[in-house]
């Protein structure tokens, strides 16, 4: 794995051409992703392996990209540590236990690893599957963006309580993330021992902190955990969005990647990051709803523009939205690997 396209341009080292996955790759915008939803909920499919395998192997199957990604949920850590957690379509994630006060903190468990067995169960049955051929991306929430669906219960467009309570209870927040940091930490090893081959940690919504807040409360802990892996050839991809805002200081906690979001110029950026960071990005996703010919010449305009440059990675700026033509994925997959440089 450690000559595979992926791995290589996430370690800055030259490739033939840009490497690609998307995030959400194995999703809803696939009818054979239908097939299997309409069969179980999204968390019996999470729990089993043999399912959680075959749905992260549809896109490996069907587009022929460069990284499987395992089939889970940032908020598996979240349910073990005793968040009663459902997803209900149209709706999203719902924990119908809120974390709000110190006793409600106190009562979530870390010592949760049992009962994330299933997960290590499914990275051995993909990468059977995977027999070699690419590599298996494993990954977790940053602890500000799962305590965000912790203490709002649930999706949030702004945030309030879980501001509320980093600008007002600080302390509390400190213990409630600690106690997150320390079983995102475990949960990421737990993933390494089984077998992934990197590892990216999705901080979705830390655009909504300040840049203070940001340190104090997502950075810091993104740095315990990334000097807590224990990784030699395992890349670490850094996600939020606002990195383009945020990626200065996300170097800092010494990641191999930073996944950018579309708002900015991406050599820009990475000229601006130690050479040894890569880049990960940054296409605007709804180029993918667009004519064949514009997302030809939006993905050939970037690749063109990071000519020359080692350690860089095609991805989107956020996943794949459920109603993109699978057609214009598979059409962008297949113009990136023709693409040289
Ligand atoms: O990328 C992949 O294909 C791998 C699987 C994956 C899922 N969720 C499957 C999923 C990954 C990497 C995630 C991460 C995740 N989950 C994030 C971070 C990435 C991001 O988008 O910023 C977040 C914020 C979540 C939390 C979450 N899970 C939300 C908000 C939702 C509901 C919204 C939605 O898109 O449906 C989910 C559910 C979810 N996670 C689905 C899938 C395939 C949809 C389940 C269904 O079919 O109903």
């Amino acid at each position: 794995m450690r000559n595979s396209l992926i791995i290589k341009a996430a370690f800055s080292e030259k490739t033939e051409r840009p490497p690609v996955w998307m995030m959400r790759q194995a999703g809803r915008f696939m009818k054979e992703y239908w097939e299997i939803k309409n069969k179980y909920s999204f968390l019996e499919m999470c729990k089993t392996p043999e399912i959680a395998a075959d749905v992260t192997m549809l896109p490996v199957d069907l587009l022929g990209i460069d990284a499987a990604i395992l089939f889970s949920d940032i908020l598996v850590t979240a349910e073990a540590m005793g968040g009663d957690l459902s997803f209900n379509q149209g709706v999203g994630p719902l924990f119908a236990n809120p974390v709000r006060t110190n006793a409600d903190i106190d009562r979530l468990e870390i010592n949760v690893m049992d009962k994330l067995q299933y997960v290590d169960d499914a990275i051995k049955v993909i990468q059977q599957r995977l027999n070699g051929s690419i590599p298996l991306i494993g990954f977790a929430g940053a602890p500000f963006t799962v305590m965000s669906y912790l203490v709002e219960g649930g999706s949030s467009k702004d945030f309030k309580l879980t501001k509320l309570m980093l600008h007002n209870e600080p302390e509390m927040a400190h213990k409630l993330l600690s106690k997150i940091a320390s079983v995102t930490a475990d949960y990421l090893n737990l993933q390494i021992a089984a077998g992934v081959n990197a590892i990216q940690i999705f901080d979705s919504w830390a655009q909504a902190l300040a840049w203070d807040d940001y340190k104090e409360f997502s950075h810091r802990y993104i740095t315990e955990i990334i000097a807590k892996l224990q990784r030699k050839d395992i890349p670490v991809i850094s996600f939020c969005k606002g990195s383009s805002v945020f990626a200065p200081l996300m170097a800092e906690a010494k990641p191999d990647v930073i996944s950018i979001d579309w708002n900015v110029d991406l050599l820009d950026i990475k000229k601006r990051l130690p050479s040894n960071i890569a880049v990960q990005g940054n296409l605007d996703p709804h180029i993918l709803y667009a004519d064949k010919k514009v997302i030809k010449q939006r993905i050939y305009a970037l690749f063109d523009r990071m000519k020359g440059e080692n350690g860089f990675i095609f991805n989107l700026g956020h996943g794949i939205m459920p109603d993109i033509p699978f057609d214009n994925v598979k059409y962008a997959v297949d113009i990136i690997k023709e693409y040289h440089y």
